[in-house]
């Protein structure tokens, strides 16, 4: 059944797309009964050739026939034309200035170049395309140009042999280019050499000077040698020209209520960029030439599968100007590929996952099991707490009500995706794709078929607590939009195992850059610094700006994730909850990681924000020791992370234990700060330790002072701290050596 529901759904699109396809149009650019092109050069309404009915006044050009193939010239003049753009500029095909020296210096060759517009008046030199370009290593040249106004430009250059001049760059060595101002209509070009050529004439005989398409030329060292510019352009070069309708502006044309209106049906005016006059451009959604009364005509958006969005089931309808899709009887939503797609009501999409699943039954099989076993999840909660049960159902009901705000058109926040999409992303989630494991699932790194980079988190297995972290998950991030917190993109309900799609953070976690082997003190103090600092910020912002706040539960080096500037971004909240807390889920779930877990939960089951803190001094002490938190919890090591760092405050002899990289980078003033923090997030009671944004302020008011190491500068409590000062350390990130630490520290003494 389900492979002809697939079969008749082929054929329907067939249907619809299979006319349009054939009869896409050719609409002409010129005027009916004119001759459309020259050669392959099309010549477009105002543009025309032949009969006086066929171009608008000055717009006229001619096609030489006696050239094999054809050649079209501009009207009064023997300007070859190369292209005509119905946006408003037209390239032609002008000489190339020369002047060509032998070996006594005596000129051999000469070529002057001037292009003189005045008689043709609708054109001007674009001033956004072209550059006036001179090549040469023993030269200077002129360029002089009027419209009412007159100028002058230039370049001049030596170069003493081939190897100084920078291949492929003209910036002032053997080529040198130069804007024009807007409006012109006449240049003239003067060559001029230094010497003759006589101290270059080994690789450099000729000067060139032009005005050229700069997107045409680039400029290469062969250029300059023997006659190869010359002969590898024939002599000349394109060179483009804005032309614009009349010499009023729209506002203009339009007050005057003027025959000189000539913009057609379905089309805009707009000023042109260059001078005086206006243009015209198809209204959005049309095609062809605005300047013919019915040139432009409505695109077949629904022809084109890059023009339109819509997405089976959804069908395309097309409309003038724009297009529609819609969806078949039956199912729900917009039909757009980034939209809302085409989505059965919530009974029939277990339909609709059946007819997707042509292979068999054994999908939706797993589909009702995993209804069947939420539903049992969802009674037996009900029977071991009443509170509990609210609680999901809260969670259950933050989806349910993120999911309808989802159909009001707020999906720009979070994409439900499909599992064929995410399948493709992953490569049918390939060894090669998996970023890490876990005890929560496996996490893969996907590429959607626009490039983008993400990572999709897919449970191991479908259990109650695996729904309840999912739904916890979702509902947490959706809150939350902090560059310091990893973001969410959307979710997958399709598949067996519910999966969340992430941004993907380019750099690995925390653990890998501080811990690795061959990443060890790769990362300096400063950057450290603004790890922990953006990591203190998320945290103080999920504790403080969300309502009710956010506890992480599991903050780790490992869940803390780096980009490609060492931005932090804190992931992994499947284990985080929203405050107000049924006390008693907390014994049956395993919470957090040992090693970074408060001590106070021993006592009290229960984690609060303050069990954050501690977890965030763990990572703290992480980053400023470079130590594990893990190794230390090991029988032989006797002291976890945590005592042993503050054992040795205690001691006055904490340098004895950081990284030998902090400790060179680190100024004294600021460890003795930053290990404060850090000893005073492990207080061992709750109510000691600090809030997160008391830390975060303080950190961040730390870098500030880094920024500026005149702030607060104690050396003799930082000496007595770091216990013995024959320590010998400099401050480099600070910016002075330990020669003006020194100096500073008489200055200091002396007051
Ligand atoms: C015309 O044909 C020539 C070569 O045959 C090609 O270089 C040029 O780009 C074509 N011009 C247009 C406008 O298609
Ligand atoms: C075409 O070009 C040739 C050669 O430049 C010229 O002699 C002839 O007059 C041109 N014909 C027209 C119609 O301009
Ligand atoms: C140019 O060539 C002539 C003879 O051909 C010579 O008399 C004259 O000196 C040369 N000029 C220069 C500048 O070298
Ligand atoms: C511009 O230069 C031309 C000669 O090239 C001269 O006749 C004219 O007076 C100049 N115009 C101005 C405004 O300087
Ligand atoms: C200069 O660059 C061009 C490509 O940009 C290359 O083809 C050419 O060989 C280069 N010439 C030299 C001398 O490096
Ligand atoms: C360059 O050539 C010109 C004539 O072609 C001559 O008047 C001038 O003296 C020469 N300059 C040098 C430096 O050879
Ligand atoms: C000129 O160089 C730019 C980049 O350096 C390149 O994108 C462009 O294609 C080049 N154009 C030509 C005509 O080679
Ligand atoms: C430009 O004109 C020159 C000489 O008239 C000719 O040799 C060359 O083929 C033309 N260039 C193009 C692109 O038509
Ligand atoms: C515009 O062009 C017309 C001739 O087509 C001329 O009479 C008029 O003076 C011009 N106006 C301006 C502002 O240049
Ligand atoms: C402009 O044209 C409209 C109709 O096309 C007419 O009603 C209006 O009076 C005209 N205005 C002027 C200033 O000519
Ligand atoms: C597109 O479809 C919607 C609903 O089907 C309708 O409200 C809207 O007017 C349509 N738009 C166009 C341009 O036909």
């Amino acid at each position: 059944m389900g492979t002809t529901m697939a079969l008749f759904v082929l054929l329907l699109q067939l249907l619809f797309l299979w006319p349009t396809v054939a009869a896409s149009p050719t609409v002409s650019m010129s005027k009916p009964g004119c001759q459309e092109k020259c050669g392959n050069i099309t010549i477009p309404y105002p543009f025309g050739t032949g009969d006086a009915s066929c171009y608008r006044d000055m717009y006229d050009v001619t096609c030489n026939h006696s050239f094999i193939p054809p050649k079209l010239f501009l009207a009064n003049g023997n300007l070859e034309v190369l292209e005509i753009s119905p946006g408003g500029q037209l390239r032609i095909n002008v000489t190339v200035g020369y002047q060509c020296y032998n070996s006594k210096g005596n000129l051999t060759s000469e070529l002057p170049t001037w292009v003189d517009l005045t008689e043709n008046r609708p054109y001007t030199f674009s001033d956004s395309r072209n550059r006036f370009t001179t090549l040469g290593c023993d030269t200077y040249t002129y360029v002089t140009g009027s419209k009412g106004r007159n100028f002058t430009s230039g370049c001049a250059m030596v170069c003493s042999d081939q190897q100084s001049v920078v291949n492929g760059s003209c910036s002032g060595i053997g080529c040198c280019q130069t804007s024009i101002p807007k409006g012109f209509k006449k240049f003239d070009v003067e060559l001029h050499s230094f010497d003759n050529h006589t101290k270059v004439w080994n690789f450099n005989r000729c000067n060139y000077a032009f005005l050229v398409d700069y997107e045409w030329y680039n400029f290469t060292v062969s250029d300059l040698l023997e006659y190869n510019f010359y002969y590898e352009n024939g002599g000349s070069v394109p060179l483009v020209l804005d032309w614009a309708i009349e010499n009023q502006s729209c506002k203009d044309v339009s007050r005057r209520n003027s025959t000189s209106y000539i913009c057609g049906k379905n089309s805009e005016c707009f000023d042109s960029p260059n001078g005086l006059g206006y243009l015209c451009k198809c209204s959005q959604g049309y095609q062809g030439n605005p300047y013919l009364d019915d040139g432009c005509q409505d695109i077949d958006e629904c022809a084109d599968p890059t023009k339109n969005d819509c997405k089976a089931p959804g069908i395309c309808i097309n409309t003038p100007g724009s297009y529609n899709c819609s969806c078949p009887p039956g199912t729900e939503g917009d039909g757009r590929k980034n939209g809302l797609t085409c989505i059965a009501p919530v009974r029939a999409m277990k339909q609709s996952q059946l007819i997707q699943v042509t292979a068999g039954t054994g999908l939706s099989i797993l589909f009702l099991v995993i209804c069947i076993s939420w539903l049992s999840w969802g009674f037996q909660k009900r029977k071991m707490n009443k509170l509990r049960d609210k609680f999901f159902q809260q969670n259950g009901g933050l989806l349910l009500k993120q999911q309808l705000s989802l159909h009001e058109g707020n999906m720009e926040t979070t994409k439900i995706y499909t599992a064929d999409e995410l399948k493709k992303a992953t490569n049918n989630y390939d060894e090669s794709r998996i970023l890490g494991r876990g005890g929560y699932g496996t996490v893969y790194k996907g590429i959607l078929p626009d490039d983008k980079e993400i990572a999709i988190k897919k449970s191991r297995i479908v259990d109650g607590s695996q729904v309840e972290q999912f739904i916890n998950e979702v509902v947490i991030l959706s809150q939350i939009n902090h560059k310091n917190v990893v973001r969410l993109l959307g979710c997958c309900l399709e598949t067996e195992v519910p999966m969340l799609v992430y941004e993907y953070v380019t750099n690995g976690t925390l653990y890998h850059h501080i811990h690795d082997e061959g990443h060890k003190a790769s990362i300096s103090w400063e950057i450290r610094l603004r790890i922990a600092t953006e990591t203190a910020v998320a945290l103080a912002y999920l504790h403080s700006a969300a309502s009710p706040p956010i506890i992480h539960r599991d903050i780790k080096s490992a869940n803390i994730l780096l980009d490609d500037n060492y931005m932090a971004k804190v992931s992994d909240f499947g284990a985080s909850r929203l405050v107000p807390l049924d006390q008693t889920q907390l014994t049956t779930l395993v919470q957090g990681t040992l090693g970074y877990l408060d001590p106070e939960y021993f006592h009290t089951s229960q984690l609060t924000e303050k069990s954050d803190v501690y977890s965030f001094g763990i990572v703290l002490v992480e980053l400023l020791t470079g130590r594990k938190a893990l190794e230390f919890d090991r029988p032989e090591n006797e002291k976890s992370l945590a005592v042993h760092f503050v054992t040795s405050m205690k001691e006055d002899n904490v340098a004895a234990i950081l990284e030998e990289r902090v400790l060179k980078e680190c100024s004294k003033d600021q460890l003795r700060r930053v290990t404060k923090i850090a000893k005073r997030c492990l207080s061992v009671k709750g109510e000691e330790r600090p809030t997160m944004q008391e830390v975060a302020m303080e950190l961040e008011g730390l870098r500030r002072s880094n920024r500026h190491p005149w702030v607060e500068h104690n050396h003799e409590e930082a000496e007595y701290l770091l216990g013995e000062a024959s320590n010998p350390y400099s401050c480099n990130t600070t910016g002075y050596d330990s020669l003006t630490d020194h100096v500073l520290i008489s200055l200091d003494s002396g007051r």
